[in-house]
């Protein structure tokens, strides 16, 4: 697609920024849709948030802000309003901008991996699932998962209490789903997702304990550069499910356009 004068922006926020997969993706699809909009990578620093949603807030064309690590959590308090999505999550990735300025934050990650995983042939109803990280991702994607019916969602983290917070707040919202953190977990789960940025660097350990990966267990990844991790790998020579995070990315695709009010606006 061309870029004109009145081409509107969506700024994808992050740091580092360069290995971001979305602007490739979103101008592809935005292109394909005759949606007149274009995904501008722009490398914010942590202690520069503030401004950044300052300056977000008077660019006139900007239709809103996609959120990435390490931003998920800070941009909570320098939105204007909270989805009840992003409140629970406590961490926000897609942002809009209305037409006076105001920024909306919403949480897409959950629900973009749980279509993902239906769209893959997987239901999260009645799972016995384990989420490794307690980040704003893991966060997302747990929260998604108990409200979809998982049996139980065990946490597993580098840092222990996150995942003790994660586990408390998921009982809280969900009290059917059985919640706990697990620093060792072991046993046989239904489905595993690394949802940690463990496994983005080729020198890289696994994330997670090997012996985990049994045979017909579904094993997703959030990481979506390599498509296929070192994870991944491991667990389709052990005869697992696989399932890639660049699925979860285009999921989040259509509901971010929504969000947006962009759904509207083909070009004839
Ligand atoms: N596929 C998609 O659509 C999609 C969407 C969003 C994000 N992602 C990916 O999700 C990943 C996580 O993003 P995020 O926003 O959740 O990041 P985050 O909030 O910074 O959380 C990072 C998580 O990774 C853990 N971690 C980081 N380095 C580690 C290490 N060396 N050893 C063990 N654990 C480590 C952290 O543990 P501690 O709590 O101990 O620090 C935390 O649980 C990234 O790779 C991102 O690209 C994919």
């Amino acid at each position: 697609m061309k870029i004109t004068g009145h081409t509107r922006t969506y700024a994808l926020i992050g740091d580092p920024i360069a290995h971001a997969k979305t602007p490739e993706l979103y101008n592809r699809k935005f292109a394909e849709r005759g949606i007149d909009v274009v995904v501008v990578p722009v490398h914010v620093s942590p202690e520069s948030i503030g401004d950044f949603a300052t300056a977000a807030r008077s660019w006139e064309n900007l239709v809103g802000i996609g959120v990435t690590i390490p931003h998920k959590e800070g941009m909570i308090e320098q939105v204007d309003r909270l989805t009840d999505a992003a409140r629970l999550c406590g961490a926000t990735n897609v942002i809009r901008r209305a037409g006076d300025g105001a920024l909306t934050g919403t949480q897409m990650d959950g629900p973009g991996f749980v279509w993902s995983l239906r769209d893959n042939g997987v239901s999260a109803e009645g799972a016995k699932v384990l989420v490794q990280g307690a980040g704003g991702t893991a966060r997302a994607i747990a929260f998604e998962l108990a409200a979809s019916g998982a049996a139980s969602v065990t946490i597993a983290n580098r840092t222990a209490e996150r995942a003790e917070s994660l586990a408390e707040s998921i009982r809280s919202a969900y009290p059917d789903c059985m919640a706990e953190a697990d620093r060792m977990p072991a046993g046989q789960f239904d489905l595993i997702v690394n949802a940690t940025s463990v496994g983005m660097k080729e020198s890289d350990p696994l994330p997670l304990d090997a012996d985990l990966l049994t045979a017909g267990t579904v094993v997703a990844d959030v990481i979506m550069s390599p498509p296929e991790t070192a994870l991944l790998a491991e667990a389709r020579t052990r005869g697992c499910v696989t399932h890639s995070g660049l699925r979860m990315l285009e999921a989040q695709f259509e509901a971010t356009v929504a969000f947006l009010g962009l759904d509207k606006e083909e070009i004839v």
